[in-house]
């Protein structure tokens, strides 16, 4: 029996869709904890892709049971949307529960982030427009609908009415926007509500339950730490807590029984949005990680902005989530460069630093210190244990876990589940990973 968390080391996208499904492999639960459909979890099964944005990417198991946790935001419609395209696959998603204390996105939601993004011009924070700031501030502003309400009809009319017609001041006044009608509103959502009825529960007595019969139990984050609302790079950031702490608060679940946690970290570094990132890299060099990664948003589309790998931000990963072990993804996407550049340290105000400031505008100014490595020129897409892999890129892949201090864990090389190396089993295997050999780093060994 083990409890481990999955969490985004970088700023998102890092690759935590594939390597959940691939641990959903030995999990009898996968659980959500925060986030909505912001997110964007791709999995590739025998050539076929499936892109996630609510449901846990554990749910392509039929006997894996999936929650959304109540730290989750949840809008209907696109949750109603990913259940009827799994079905039509053939993907039973009768194994799927809703936590009844999670917030509802609305549509007055989705129209404030984006009337607000537009507002703020050069201030802006580059969101999803999926409206998930607008739902996290009403949850805490303790105006936000939640699943137990959206199954209330009656209820849900009196609380709509007034919700609606409050925030149509806001959408008129300050936005210039045309007037939601709430009984068009209300109409649409008490459909959603009977589509979702089967499958909400309190989620936290269920995970309790699967606790207490000794059942491995995944918690997929989304996002990444660096996109964290407390610990990210405040204000370019998400609204809820992707680091392994919020996988507590966002399920009902007490700290001591984690076991384990996993980073998902990049062989390099993208970022969708705005906001400083040192380690970025444009001209020719960032078209070809672009090109060769195939970077663009699972969600929106965007074009991901693209850098170096970031051992600073690695570092402050492994601080910030208790992180034991590491899954690098997308060392392939690497394998034609000449040469690859890790950034070791920063310099701010002309001084050196191993550490991520906490304060934006310092972060702002950092200069990434380079270790230029060689390149592999060489593809590693078939390569299936470390042995297989050319020299340079294994000396790599030691240097990341050198410099993150935390041990690598598994290797990915591709985008399906097979082009994997496992290096370590991360659930139960001893936690010792790439770095470390008989608890050693390796590093220190070498020395
Ligand atoms: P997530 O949000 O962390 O789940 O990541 P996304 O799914 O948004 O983005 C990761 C992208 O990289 C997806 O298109 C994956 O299919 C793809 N991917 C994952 N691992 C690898 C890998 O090792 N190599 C390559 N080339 N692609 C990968
Ligand atoms: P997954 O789970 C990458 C970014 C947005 C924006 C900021 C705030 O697929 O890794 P929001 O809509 O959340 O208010 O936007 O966060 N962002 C992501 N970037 N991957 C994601 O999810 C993201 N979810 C939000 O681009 O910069
Ligand atoms: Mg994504």
């Amino acid at each position: 029996m083990a409890n481990v968390i999955v969490i985004g080391a970088q700023w998102g996208d890092e690759g935590k869709g594939k390597i959940t499904d691939l641990l959903s492999r030995s999990a009898d639960v996968v659980v959500r904890y925060q986030g909505g459909v912001n997110a964007g979890h791709t999995i590739v099964v025998n050539g076929q892709t499936f892109k996630l944005h609510l449901i846990p990417s554990g749910i392509l198991y039929p006997n894996t049971e999936c929650m959304i946790g109540c730290g989750t935001v949840i809008d209907p419609q696109v949750l109603i949307k990913e259940l009827d395209q799994l079905e039509a696959l053939g993907i039973s998603t009768r194994n799927l529960l809703i936590s009844e204390t999670a917030h509802v996105t609305m549509p007055y939601h989705r129209l404030i982030d984006q009337a607000s993004e537009e507002r703020r011009g050069s201030y802006k924070i580059g969101t999803t427009g999926r409206g998930i700031g607008p739902t996290y501030a009403d949850k805490s502003e303790r105006t936000g609908i939640r699943v137990l309400d959206l199954m209330n009809p009656e209820g849900l009319r009196e609380q709509l009415e007034w919700t609606i017609n409050y925030k149509n001041v806001i959408l008129e006044k300050l936005y210039n926007l045309p007037l939601l009608d709430p009984k068009q509103v209300i109409d649409e959502y008490l459909g959603y509500a009977e589509r979702l009825r089967p499958y909400v529960v309190d989620t936290s007595l269920k995970i309790y339950d699967a606790i207490q019969r000794r059942r491995n139990i995944l918690f997929e984050g989304a996002q990444g730490t660096l996109l964290d609302l407390d610990h990210g790079t405040y204000p370019y950031v998400t609204s809820s807590n992707p680091v392994a702490g919020g996988a507590c608060v966002g399920t009902g679940l007490g700290p001591t029984m984690i076991d384990r946690v996993i980073g998902i970290a990049k062989a390099y570094t993208t970022r969708v949005g705005e906001g400083p990132f040192p380690t970025e890299i444009g001209g020719e060099m960032g078209e070809v990680l672009c090109t060769r990664g195939a970077e663009f948003g699972t969600t929106t589309g965007r074009r991901r902005r693209c850098g170096w790998f970031d051992a600073v931000i690695g570092r402050y990963a492994v601080r910030i989530n208790g992180m034991d072990c590491l899954a690098i993804t997308k060392l392939d996407v690497l394998d034609e460069l000449e040469q690859i550049q890790v950034c070791v340290a920063y310099e701010i105000d002309g001084e050196r630093s191993e550490h991520f400031p906490s304060n934006a505008r310092k972060f702002a100014q950092c200069r990434p210190i380079y270790k230029t490595m060689p390149g592999w020129k060489t593809s590693t897409s078939d390569c299936r244990t470390l042995e297989e892999l050319p020299k340079q890129a294994l000396d790599y892949l030691k240097f990341l876990a050198e410099l993150t201090e935390v041990p690598i864990a598994i290797v990915s090389l591709g985008a399906s589940r097979d082009q994997t190396i496992i290096v370590e089993d991360p659930i139960h295997g001893p936690k010792r990973g790439l770095l470390y050999q008989d608890g050693t780093p390796a590093s220190l060994l070498s020395a």
